[in-house]
This record gives structure tokens, C-alpha cells and sequence, in this order.
């Protein structure tokens, strides 16, 4: 089970562990949605669910730290790309593979990328989520940190907005048939696509304040389950205007719960601020995407493969050369052949 947190009751708020589900963590900046995210994706790795983050704001690196910053005490997960890379951002192929073949975890760091260049990756890798020979060995849950990047409800962030946007709500819509999950974390909930939000079974409140972004959490509800009073509703509503970081509404009608109010636990990992940027990491024990040292027989092999490359351009070459002379030499037989037979006739 997943320890989200705590009723005010101090009983504590378990979830599932199913990464195939889709949940959507909502909160102005500030109200603790990042931490709360991080929270859930702890337990996930540590039940060895493989979970993809794509991170354009380069905060996901400190899963690798304790939550007081010791660089010993975190959690395994290569962070690939941003300021405290183990190895750059790998192509969006080759990350999708490795997410959904392999159950490798990893944090995408794309906060170094540009809109367009961030976009034309996220929208490839989410492509190649759901093509052909990518269905997860296990389900696999992938974390959309500020997610309106990725499936923006208007507005256009670059040339790939609508590519981008379509990938994730494919994924969202059918993704789950296939084994992915998605969190989608947003400030405000009017700013994602309405097709990725209204599919999150799961919703996760924090501090709103404005009055579209009830409006649209309104209508997610709607869509989402009858039966709730509108007193409940309104007092929600109300106390979500006030609360403090780290403490909201959690609304689940997919694992059973209505509303529960709750105060999300404590990290075991860091969640760094911006002075902790420059923080180092421990490197990893076992890095997937660092290009692993070649053997002395790779070696031959290589040595053997390029030979016999070299061998096959120069026979072809030769036998190019070769039967060039023989085309000439037979067209000049056959001209000198023609010259003699016309000589005769005359
Ligand atoms: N449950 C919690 N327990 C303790 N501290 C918390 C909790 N939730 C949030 N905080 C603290 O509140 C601050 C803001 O949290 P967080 O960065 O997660 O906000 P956010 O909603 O993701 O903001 P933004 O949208 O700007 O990224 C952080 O300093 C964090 O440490
Ligand atoms: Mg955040």
C-alpha cells in the first residue's frame, strides 16, 4: 500500500499500489503538490514499480537524497539529463523502452530543454509509449510534473503543442489498457486538457483558489460520481481556499473513498528548494544508461567486423574496376568487329 498520508483523525490515507491508475494532484504553487507526488512515488520504487517523471522544472533529482539532503540515504534512480545528471537525456526511443521493456525508473530531467525541444521529446516519448513493441512488462506509472507543458487546455507553447498534447491524452485515454498510469500535477486545473483531467479516477486537492479551477474540479466531480451533498461539497470547497502546504482533500471514488481530508506524510527523500541546486549526488551503483565497458573479445569482434567491411569495399571496388575494363574491352572487340565485316562487304 501506498501511504499518502493522514485523516485528521491521525488514521492513515492507503492507497493501492496500481500504477495503471491515473491521478491528478492540484494546488495553487506552494501548496505542496510536488511533495505530495513524491511522496507516492517513493512507495511506487520501493515496491518496484517502474515510474517514469518527466521533470521540466529539475526538482526530481533529490529522490536521490535523504530528506535532510544525504546523499547516501536516498533512492536509486538515474537522473538522466538537468544539473545533476548521471548521463544526459537519452533519446525519447530509447527512454520509452527502457521504461516500459526493461521497468527501468528514471527522472527525465528536461528543465535544461527549450519549450519546442522539450515538447518534440515528451510528444516522441509518449508515442513510443503506445507503439508497437513497447506494451510494459509490468504497468508502469509515468509523473507529469507541471503538466499543463505537456497537455495544455489552450494556448500554444511551441510548433509541437498539439502533438505533445495529443500524445498524453492518447496515453491518458487508452494508456491504462496497456498498463501506464499518469500523474498529473498541476497548479491549476482549468490549464490541463479537460480530456486528460476528467480521465484521472483519483484526485489529490491542495490549497485552489481560484474560481475557474473549482469550476473545473466541479465538473471533473460531476463526471466522475453522483451521490455527493452539496453542503460537503461546499465546506471542501471553502476549507481548500485556506489550507496549508501539505494538507488538502483527497477524492477517490475509484479505490472506494468519497472526500477525506488529509495532511500528506512526511518525505523519506529530499525535496529541494532552489539553494540546494548545487547539491551532488552520490553516484550510482549501477548507472543502465552509461555506456558499459567493452570486453576484450568485444574488441576482437569489432576489430574482426571492421576488417571485414574493409575487405568487402575493396572486392568491390576491385570487381567494379574489373569488369569496367571488361564492358571496354568487349565494346572495343565488338567495334573492331563491326570496321572488319563492313571492310569485307565493300
Ligand atoms: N506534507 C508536507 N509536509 C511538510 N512540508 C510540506 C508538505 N507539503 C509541502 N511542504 C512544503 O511546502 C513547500 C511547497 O511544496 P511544493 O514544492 O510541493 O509545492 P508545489 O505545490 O509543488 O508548488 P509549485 O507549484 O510552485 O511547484 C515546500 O517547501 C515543502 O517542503
Ligand atoms: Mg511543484
Amino acid at each position: 500500500m501506498i501511504l499518502l498520508g493522514h485523516n485528521p483523525q491521525g488514521d492513515p490515507i492507503l492507497l493501492p499500489i496500481e500504477p495503471d491508475q491515473k491521478i491528478a494532484v492540484v494546488g495553487i504553487s506552494g501548496s505542496g503538490k510536488s511533495y505530495a507526488a513524491g511522496r507516492m512515488v517513493e512507495d511506487w520504487l520501493a515496491c518496484g514499480v517502474p515510474v517514469g517523471i518527466l521533470d521540466p522544472v529539475g526538482i526530481w533529482w533529490g529522490l536521490r537524497c535523504g530528506a535532510d539532503g544525504n546523499p547516501n540515504a536516498g533512492i536509486q534512480i538515474p537522473v538522466l539529463g538537468g544539473m545533476h545528471a548521471d548521463a544526459p537525456l537519452p533519446e525519447p526511443e530509447v527512454a520509452a523502452h527502457s521504461l516500459a521493456r526493461l521497468g527501468q525508473s528514471s527522472v527525465f530531467d528536461l528543465s535544461e530543454y527549450k519549450m519546442e525541444d522539450l515538447q518534440l521529446w515528451s510528444a516522441r516519448f509518449a508515442e513510443n509509449l503506445m507503439g508497437p513493441g513497447n506494451v510494459p512488462e509490468s504497468p508502469a506509472h509515468i509523473i507529469l510534473e507541471e503538466a499543463p507543458i505537456f497537455v495544455p487546455q489552450s494556448g500554444s507553447l511551441s510548433k509541437h503543442n498539439k502533438r505533445c498534447r495529443y500524445a498524453f491524452a492518447h496515453l491518458a485515454r487508452v494508456g491504462r489498457n496497456r498498463g501506464y498510469g499518469l500523474t498529473v500535477i498541476t497548479q491549476r486545473a482549468a490549464a490541463v486538457d479537460k480530456n486528460v483531467l476528467t480521465q484521472c479516477g483519483s484526485l489529490l486537492l491542495l490549497r485552489i483558489a481560484a474560481d475557474i479551477d473549482r469550476k473545473a474540479i466541479t465538473s471533473w466531480i460531476a463526471e466522475n460520481a453522483a451521490g455527493i451533498t452539496k453542503e460537503a461539497y461546499d465546506t471542501m470547497l471553502k476549507e481548500l481556499s485556506e489550507a496549508k502546504p501539505g494538507t488538502g482533500w483527497l477524492w477517490s471514488p475509484q479505490w472506494g473513498g468519497g472526500f477525506t481530508k488529509l495532511t500528506v506524510a512526511p518525505r523519506r527523500t529530499l525535496h529541494p528548494n532552489a539553494r540546494q541546486r548545487g547539491q551532488l549526488l552520490a553516484p550510482l551503483s549501477w548507472n543502465p544508461y552509461s555506456p558499459t565497458p567493452t570486453s576484450a573479445w568485444q574488441h576482437i569482434q569489432q576489430v574482426g567486423k571492421w576488417a571485414l567491411r574493409g575487405s568487402l569495399v575493396c572486392g568491390g571496388i576491385a570487381l567494379a574496376w574489373y569488369g569496367i575494363k571488361f564492358v571496354l574491352y568487349a565494346l572495343g572487340t565488338l567495334f573492331l568487329l563491326s570496321v572488319i565485316a563492313r571492310g569485307k562487304k565493300r
